[in-house]
């Protein structure tokens, strides 16, 4: 038996290293150290020198130039104590999940539970894709909450839309653990994992008691799959040479959807589920061809999963551009179960982590999209027409229309949006861009020609519709070299990212400029060699590392999921979890840890009804991530024996990912 990697660990190291670029960035300031600008949260924790400003002073101090830039600091509230009110929890680490004193966190829905009427109970040793395309898929990521009925703001009942990002099938199936199952997984084991990833939809409702439950004969409830739904293609790509495989050569008609990493929902009620690591399932090698430098900065072939061996389209040498049919934000009308999703190319093609909504001044869905690889970019798309909230179908081809930008982030604390605009800076065929779908498909390369600012893997990107404000999720880049750090990537090597907070010019989310500041520097505030920045009121077990999924609540309050992966007992120490961070007044860059998960697990998918008296989270990979480190185990997971047995703790029960549902016990507002 080869001694090889864990998947975990192949994975990680995936994400972090980034793809050499084959264009030379054409603005020369992009790789230079600089050091020139200030920064308003230097000696934040390490000296408390702004424990006591107010927000306003912070604001101020940020805003230098163009009129309107001031408009945030006069109108925000003087807010002088922490904002939140519970008690936190301790930083640890052990088998099962933690929530704060006075919450109750209670499974709603597991890997292998009914979706589908019809669906069969969930038996380990007898899986089957036949039961598997009925039942909730394995590692559950983005979660969105849509009411019911459509178009209220209820809190009692709606349609919860949840990814599933990817499978662990060493701790999925008997047997696979210490081999490669890149070449020892069968056929049908292979089908059962496609078969788990993609999406689910369940319609949940509160019982007179409070707690939440699936309606489990609900017609609304679906399974989207890798294996089998089918899906068209909108959008400037939809039907170009380049999106023509055999098996479908309209370029339209593609069949699944993989990787759904975070995602959103959008005003008129869609669910957006954003394809990201899709590189990993390209089984081959790249050869010279039309596609080759396409494939090469979008790392694929990842060969991390045997697909190919059995499916041709998953083999890059026999199909080379099925790989450009993956990594778009696919858009699924949840209130239709019969409706077809779509992959909407105008939103472009990368390692989409999420796709979060809000709007501009003169209604215009604006998306935010982070591109999760090392040195990769920040992107946002605006619709070339207004939503229109009256007439739901009317906004069916929103996301066809629209123009994508990508940051740039200049030292003095302002940033700018670049259109990705075909015949535009570059983007011409001088540079193999000889129409629109060149430059969608190619998303990356043209963000480099244009002279985006390479990002320390962009995760989530949260606008908060109390504020206007919009944060970015910065989680670690361990392989950035001290030569190229910069303003918004201060630290090399940095092993516990930040989370940097955009304040649109004019608060207009369409507006081509936009200042920035970092608002927390993670790792751990006592040890020096980090230079971690927290506001020195966060405990011993209020700062956090790895910042991914974030999500704001009623209040316009900001909460923040870590995963740290295999790396946690050198970053924390602690498992991971939700904490709340404070943005305004003198406790901003407070985080309070609220949530934890077992052991090995990665917290994903925070998640609020509309009154916020509800959090869904969703609990990824139980028992996967570095359980070496975990005293008292101390060896790799298997499906036979794995680190927890979370979240059934039965004998011969694997674990499995699953959505948690918390609720107050004074059925209040979560956080207070
Ligand atoms: Fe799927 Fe970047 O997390
Ligand atoms: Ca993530
Ligand atoms: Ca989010
Ligand atoms: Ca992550």
């Amino acid at each position: 038996m080869t001694k090889h990697p864990s998947f975990e660990e192949e994975l990680e190291s995936a994400d972090d290293t980034p793809v050499a670029r084959q264009t030379a960035p054409s603005l020369d300031h992009i790789w230079q150290r600089r050091l020139a600008r200030r920064s308003v949260l230097k000696g934040f924790a390490q000296a408390g020198l702004l424990a006591g400003a107010s927000t306003s002073i912070l604001a101020l101090a940020a805003c230098d130039d163009d009129n309107g830039k001031q408009a945030d600091a006069a109108t925000e509230p003087a807010v002088d104590a922490s904002r939140f009110n519970f008690e936190e929890i301790a930083h640890g680490v052990d088998e099962t999940h933690h929530v704060a004193p006075g919450y109750d966190a209670a499974i709603l829905i597991r890997w292998g539970d009914a979706v589908v009427p019809g669906a069969p109970p969930f038996d380990p040793l007898n899986q089957s894709a036949a039961a598997q395309r009925l039942q909730f898929g394995y590692n559950n990521d983005y979660v969105g909450f849509i009411p019911l009925p459509y178009g209220t703001t209820s809190s009692d009942r709606g349609l919860l839309c949840v990814n599933h990002e990817y499978t662990n099938d060493d701790l999925m199936f008997p047997g696979l653990a210490g081999t490669d199952f890149r070449e020892t997984e069968t056929a049908e084991q292979v089908e059962i994992a496609m078969a788990a990833h993609g999406g689910s939809i369940i319609e949940i409702a509160r019982k007179a008691d409070g707690a939440w439950e699936v309606v489990k004969d609900s017609s609304y409830n679906r399974r989207i799959t890798l294996l089998d739904t089918e899906m068209t293609i909108g959008g400037p790509a939809a039907g170009h040479p380049r999106m023509q495989t055999s098996e479908d050569p309209t370029g339209l008609r593609v069949i699944g959807t993989v990787n759904n990493c975070a995602g959103g929902i959008t005003p008129w009620g869609t669910y957006l589920m954003a394809e990201e690591n899709v590189n990993m399932y390209f089984r081959g090698h790249l050869v010279p061809g039309p596609e080759q430098m396409s494939q090469f900065r979008m790392s694929i072939p990842g060969n991390r999963f045997p697909w190919g061996k059995f499916h041709k389209r998953f083999d890059v040498n026999a199909e080379p551009r099925e790989p450009n049919r993956f990594g778009w934000i696919v858009e699924v009308n949840p209130l239709d179960p019969s409706s077809m999703p779509v992959k909407r190319t105008a939103l472009g093609r990368f390692k989409h982590e999420g796709a979060e909504t809000t709007q501009s001044k003169d209604g215009h869905v604006v998306i935010y999209m982070g591109d999760d690889q090392a040195n990769e970019y920040l992107y946002k798309y605006v619709s070339r027409d207004p939503i229109n909230l009256k007439d739901r179908a009317a906004n069916q081809h929103l996301l066809d229309d629209g123009t994508l930008y990508v940051a740039r982030f200049a030292e003095d604390g302002t940033g700018q949006w670049m259109p990705l605009i075909h015949g535009e800076n570059g983007l011409d065929a001088s540079n193999g861009f000889n129409d629109m779908a060149d430059i969608l498909i190619e998303a990356r390369r043209a963000a480099d020609i244009l002279g985006a600012t390479p990002l320390d893997r962009p995760e989530d990107v949260q606008p908060d519709a109390a504020t206007g404000k919009v944060y970015m999720a910065l989680t670690n880049n361990k392989g950035r070299r001290p030569e190229n750090i910069d303003a918004v990537n201060p630290r090399a090597k940095n092993e516990w990212g930040q989370i940097v907070e955009l304040t649109p010019h004019d608060g207009d989310h369409a507006n081509s400029g936009f200042d920035w500041d970092l608002l927390v520097k993670c790792g751990n505030p006592a040890d020096a060699a980090v230079d971690a920045e927290w506001n020195k009121a966060t405990s011993e077990n209020g700062w956090f590392a790895c910042p991914d999924n974030m999500a704001t609540d009623s209040k316009g309050r900001l909460w923040v999921a870590t995963d740290q992966g295999s790396a946690w007992s050198a970053t924390t120490g602690s498992a991971d979890g939700i904490y709340a961070l404070e943005t305004e007044g003198a406790e901003r860059g407070t985080g309070h840890m609220f949530f934890r998960v077992p052991v090995g697990a990665e917290m994903c998918g925070p998640c609020f009804t509309p009154d916020s008296t509800t959090f869904f989270v969703a609990v990824q990979h139980p028992a996967a991530d570095g359980t070496k480190d975990f005293a008292g185990f101390e060896r790799e997971s298997s499906f036979e024996d794995p680190a927890t047995r979370w979240p059934d703790f039965t004998a011969g029960m694997p674990p499995r990912p699953s959505v948690v549902v918390i609720t107050a016990k004074d059925k209040g507002v979560i956080g207070g």
